[in-house]
Order: structure tokens, then sequence, then C-alpha cells
């Protein structure tokens, strides 16, 4: 049993898609959200400045004293992962991976696509985890040009927004693929607008949180250090960027709760 909060780290809101799921599925436990902001987008930087910002993320999250991190951000994970794994051997750090493997598995089209940054559709990860799943399965890359902007800026409901999203997303139409994947950690809340510019089509959205959930639920019970089911979570905010920032996130974490009946 251990009391001390888990660290979820992201560029800026994305993580709070898995914040919900880990909320959802681990409401005893504390958490400790890190959301960068000042160094938002990662998505067109180069492996070396974002696993920088990684690890003064990483290292901060260490100084609150958490007893896990969770990089809630795919295009961080990408660059940085094993990297802050070999910084920080004894503390348990969760990565997020593009559901590319549960789409490959139940794909009847044989034909997926993968919505990300650009950054992460680059990477090694993402292209190891596709040849790994995806041998005979066809993956069209797209990256999600202004999605990121749209969540940062809590536009999600705008007209604007859906105009974005229906650019990137409608040539996919009758291109026979039959799941999409979200791989990166803003595009869950763009769900909505993606699953109306695709109407009529009969296609799954797949994003990793539930899962990443799960795996932290797992590794909890690994390492004995899951909060007693009497503790009451503590949540904190902190961002590299100016507090008004750090109140959208808290702000954007409490309607989330709420939604989910915390
Ligand atoms: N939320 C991020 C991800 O999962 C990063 C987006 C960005 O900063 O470009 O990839």
């Amino acid at each position: 049993m251990n009391r001390a909060a888990i660290g979820v780290y992201d560029s800026g809101f994305g993580g709070l898609s898995v914040w919900r799921e880990l909320r959802r599925l681990l409401p005893n436990e504390s958490l400790i959200y890190l959301g960068d902001g000042k160094n938002c987008p990662y998505g067109g930087r180069s492996r070396e400045q974002i696993t920088t910002f990684a690890t003064e993320a990483v290292e901060r999250l260490v100084q609150e004293g958490v007893k896990m991190v969770v990089v809630g951000c795919n295009t961080a994970t990408t660059a940085a992962i094993d990297y802050l794994r070999g910084r920080w051997p004894d503390m348990p750090i969760v990565g997020l991976e593009p559901a590319v493997k549960p789409a490959c598995l139940t794909t009847q089209t044989r034909r997926i696509a993968v919505l990300a940054t650009e950054h992460s559709l680059r990477s090694d990860m993402f292209l190891k985890t596709a040849e790994r799943y995806a041998a005979d399965v066809e993956v069209v890359k797209v990256p999600g040009e202004g999605f990121v902007e749209i969540v940062e800026n809590d536009m999600e409901h705008t007209v604007e927004a859906q105009a974005i999203v229906r650019r990137v997303v409608e040539p996919l139409r009758g291109k026979d693929i039959d799941k999409i994947v979200l791989g990166c950690t803003h595009y869950p809340f763009l769900r909505e607008a993606i699953a109306e510019a695709l109407q009529g089509e009969n296609i799954d959205i797949i994003d990793s949180g539930e899962a990443v959930a799960r795996r932290v639920e797992w590794l909890l019970e690994r390492y004995n250090i899951k909060a007693p089911s009497d503790a009451v979570a503590d949540l904190k905010f902190i961002t590299f960027a100016d507090e008004q920032y750090r109140l959208r996130l808290m702000r954007k974490a409490q309607r989330i709760d709420l939604q989910s009946g915390l």
C-alpha cells in the first residue's frame, strides 16, 4: 500500500483523456497532472527537444514524490520513454502507444487508419508496432493537423473545429477502412467531431486511454503500491506555462470528473 500520487504528464491538455480513464478505474488514487503548456505542441518538434521537455517533466514529478509516472502523451512516449526508464530505473513509467494492435486484431477489411502527430507517425515505435501487428493490414497514416490546437484552446465544440476535423478525416471516407486509431491523447476530445465527419461510414474509433488505465492498475498491484480503499484522492495540477493555464487544466479535469459522476 502506498498513498503517494501517480504523476500524469502531457504536452498540455491531451493527457486529461488518460486522466479520465484513471479516475474512473482508480478513484482512490491521488494524481498530480503536469500539463507542460509552455512547449506545446510537441508534434512537429525533434526527438532531442521532446526528450529534454519530458525529462524536465519527470524530474518535476519525481520532486513531487510520485510513486509512478504515466507519460500521457504518445509523442513524448515515442521520443523519450527508453531514455526516461534508463534515467529513473526504480520508477515505474508507463507510456502511451497507439492502439494499433487491437485495431489489427479486429479489422475485417484489413485496412486501418492511424491519426497521430507527425512525430509519432515517423517514430520507430510506431513503425515497429505496425510491422509486428500489421504485416498483412494496410495502415493509412494521417497527421491530425490542427487538432492539438483546437483542444488547447477549448474549441472542441465549435464550427471551426468541425471544419478542421472534416478536412483531415473526410478523405478516409469510402476507402474500406473499418478502424481509426486515435494515436494522440488530445484526439479523444475530438471523438464526436471525428464521428460526425464520418457519419454513414462503418468505422470504429479506438483510443488507448482505458487500456493504459488497466495497465496502471496492474502495475500498482504488481509493485504493491496501490492506495488503500479508504484513501481519498488528492488531485493536483502543475504546468510550465502560467497560472491561468494551470487553472484551465484544473477546470477541464473537474468537468471530466463531473461527467464521470465523480
Ligand atoms: N498529446 C500528445 C500526444 O499524445 C502531444 C500533442 C502535441 O503536443 O503535439 O501525442
